[in-house]
């Protein structure tokens, strides 16, 4: 069982609470911390509760975590639509859509708002780069990469990025709060698209992709092929489904634009799927189909 602890140090705050923002938010809160975090709108808001609250329900139903402890890491969880309320943070984990022009508009607000002068401003993304949000703030040795997945409560991996301007000091306090506070395992990676992860799976995932796309064997078999013959949980295209056409296909592009590699080049079938809105589980349709 989970147990909550104490919670007597500053609050930590998260801006966006979609799929991953609403799982950071969660395990923070797990962890003992106070955790203020910003959506777009009141109805985003209250989606984010949704989510969080529904994860919680989960856990309680599944014996990961006791009903009143569920209470308390409710009250833990702050979501609002007001960026100024996070002021006092000294972690922000920013994770708003995949979108550069997005993010660095907010790491130049935060920059402004947050009133420690020791605050950390740490990404999520999954392909823009670190240096680009450091230099759009005055503190780009406190900007560093803190890449989860997806579930976020389930999966024990953080990726941490610095930039080449990022302190010794940053990395080691992020890593703190992954190890020590979340009981995360923590790999590093330079500030290279797609980071570790991205950057062996999405290839891969494109190299289903074009076996489909050839007519070399079926979507079943191609999936069958990795989980029956090599022990995956699941196949390239099911995983690729899961994860989101639309997010590979902005991962590609990041990485095929770093490293002008073909392996990394979105191949034609994908990227006609986006424009058809077939964006794997979450609309409905991908490589195969989901009752909603
Ligand atoms: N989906 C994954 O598997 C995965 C894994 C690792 C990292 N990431 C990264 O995490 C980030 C979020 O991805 P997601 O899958 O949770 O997306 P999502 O679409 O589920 O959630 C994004 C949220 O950000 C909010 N948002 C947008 N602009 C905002 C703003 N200005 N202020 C506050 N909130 C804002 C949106 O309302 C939405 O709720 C992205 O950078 C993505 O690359 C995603």
């Amino acid at each position: 069982m989970t147990t909550s602890a104490a919670t007597s140090r500053a609050p930590v705050a998260v801006v966006g609470c979609g799929l991953m923002g609403s799982g950071i938010a969660e395990v923070l809160a797990r962890a003992g911390r106070t955790v203020l975090v910003h959506e777009v709108d009141d109805a985003a808001a209250e989606r984010g509760r949704e989510r969080i609250g529904a994860s919680l329900a989960r856990a309680v139903r599944n014996g990961k975590l006791d009903e009143d402890v569920r209470d308390e890491v409710l009250e833990r969880v702050v979501v609002g639509t007001d960026l100024e309320a996070l002021a006092e943070a000294e972690l922000v984990v920013e994770a708003a859509s995949e979108d550069e022009s997005v993010k660095t508009d907010l790491f130049r607000r935060l920059d402004a708002l947050l009133v420690r002068d020791d605050a950390i401003l740490a990404s999520n993304t999954s392909s823009i780069p670190i240096m680009k949000l450091g230099t759009a703030t005055r503190r780009p040795e406190q900007v560093v990469g803190m890449h989860f997945f997806n579930p976020v409560p389930v999966l024990p991996l953080v990726e941490v990025v610095p930039s080449l301007l990022t302190s010794a000091e940053t990395v080691e306090r992020v890593q703190a709060v992954a190890e020590d506070d979340l009981g995360k395992t923590v790999i590093s990676s330079q500030d290279r698209a797609g980071f570790i992860v991205n950057a062996l799976l999405v290839p891969y995932l494109l190299s289903g992709v074009r076996m489909l796309e050839s007519g070399f064997a079926s979507a079943r078999d191609i999936d069958a092929g990795m989980v029956q013959g090599c022990a995956h949980p699941m196949g390239p295209l099911q995983l690729s489904d899961l994860i989101g056409l639309d997010t590979i296909k902005a991962i590609a592009e990041s990485l095929y634009d770093e490293f002008k590699e073909p392996l990394f080049a979105p191949p034609p079938m994908l990227l006609r799927m986006v424009d058809a809105g077939l964006l794997g589980r979450k609309s409905g349709r991908g490589f195969y189909e989901y009752s909603r």
